[in-house]
């Protein structure tokens, strides 16, 4: 289990903490699950935050960017150009002119309304612009309203074929493959697996009719140790007046799940020259992060604490994760409780029927898997952003983002 570095113990809270070793370690499970030739492009929009991108950047490995604040962040953090995928259902042309200006590795584009935005940008500058066409590949439930918003993003398989004359006519692009995103924190394989065959199966229509392509982006959606998403069992329970069950230490496991994508990737893919990329986000950053709050009022079974969905705006709807009381892990729960933030917000809850320990006023209350889609979402809701620390890997803590302040607002607030 984390536990917070002493020196922090008296920092006033809310904060968070992110934890360089453990963002290394993740990094090198992925590593030696997938052959040397597999491209890993951070996802930036999970934690944003310099040190984390700075950590990634040294190690090696590529970015990937949705937007031209993102694309200037890497580049500040010393992600090179021909390592940055950019990535997005919407750009807009200045954005297009810093990454094309770049020469960036790979533009995922989501559209034929973008590919013509891109061509128009790229042929403006002189350059040919490397694209992948970003596929629906069908991996998710067709029930409940997140699968019908998934589907915003990309283009049907079937539809692929009517790109293709269009995409041709483009001179400021070159087609050099197909990528995809099959949804964040996957609990099984079986949604990549499908991906994966979708892919490799229009990659062959597409060398069939002259165009060589060879690069599959299979996105994110590799899961983070200690964070899964509710099952529809889980969502039945929480209607019926339930708790979710809880998560099994341990649970679900990077390195198995990778195993078995390796093994169909170096079963189905390599064999047809074709390379490989994956965007991983969450696997990389979310077990990383620890959220540091105090309680601040109990009633019944709720628990009030100084810092909740400002911070942690994931819905405790769809991820679950574990909590427990920083000077007392590991102690006999006595029962479940629901963890509100302070807001007049109904839905600042960031944990329902969590089993704790009778928590007493001033105890410290950690959130484990905080470091991914936290800090780089967490808003200003009656409330200042809180600081972010850094722990080394040599254990030193530095500050990475202090406090904010009434007087940084004012300071943007014309007067
Ligand atoms: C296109 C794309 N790539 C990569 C990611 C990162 O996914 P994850 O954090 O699940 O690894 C996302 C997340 O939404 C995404 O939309």
């Amino acid at each position: 289990m984390n536990l917070i570095p002493d020196e922090l113990i008296k920092a006033e809270t809310p904060f968070l903490i992110i934890n360089e070793g453990k963002i290394l370690e993740n990094l090198e499970i992925l590593r030696s699950r997938f052959s040397p030739e597999t491209g890993f492009y951070y996802s930036v929009k999970t934690n944003y935050e310099l040190p984390v991108l700075k950590t990634l950047a040294t190690a090696g490995i590529g970015a990937e960017v949705s937007s031209g604040f993102e694309l200037s962040l890497a580049r500040e953090a010393g992600f090179p150009p021909e390592k940055t995928i950019f990535d997005g259902p919407a750009w807009k042309e200045e954005e297009l002119e810093a990454a094309v200006r770049a020469k960036i590795r790979m533009f995922n584009l989501d559209s034929l309304t973008m590919a013509a935005k891109l061509d128009e940008v790229s042929t403006r500058l002189n350059s040919i612009s490397p694209v992948t066409i970003r596929i629906q590949a069908e991996t998710y439930p067709r029930v409940g309203f997140l699968p019908r918003f998934a589907r915003k993003f990309g283009v049907p398989p079937r539809a692929l074929r009517d790109l293709l004359a269009p995409l041709t006519r483009m001179k400021g692009l070159n087609l050099a493959g197909l990528s995809t995103h099959t949804g964040t924190a996957l609990s099984y394989p079986g949604p990549l697996l499908k991906a994966i065959d979708t892919l490799a199966k229009l990659a062959g229509e597409l060398r069939s009719r002259d165009f060589p392509v060879n690069f599959l982006n299979l996105g994110g959606g590799l899961p983070a140790p200690g964070v899964r998403a509710l099952s529809s069992m889980d969502l039945l329970r929480i209607q019926l007046g339930f708790s979710p069950a809880p998560l099994p230490p341990g649970e679900p496991d990077l390195s198995d799940f990778c195993r078995v994508v390796a093994e169909k990737i170096s079963r189905e893919l390599n064999p047809r020259k074709l390379q490989v990329a994956f965007e991983p986000g969450r696997s990389l950053v979310s077990n990383a992060g620890l959220l540091v709050t105090r309680v601040i009022s109990i009633k019944n079974n709720w628990i009030f604490l100084d810092g909740g969905v400002n911070l942690l705006p994931e819905s405790p709807f769809f991820l679950k994760r574990r909590f427990f009381l920083a000077a007392r892990p590991g102690e006999k729960t006595e029962k479940r409780f629901n963890l509100s933030g302070p807001s007049l917000n109904t839905a600042d809850v960031i944990g329902l029927g969590i089993p704790l320990p009778r928590p007493e006023i001033g105890d410290l209350l950690v959130t484990e898997n905080a470091g991914a889609y936290t800090i780089s979402r967490a808003n200003q809701f009656t409330r200042l952003r809180s600081p972010v620390y850094f722990q080394m890997k040599n254990g030193k803590i530095k500050t990475c983002r202090r406090a904010e302040t009434l007087e940084d607002l004012l300071r943007i607030w014309p007067s």
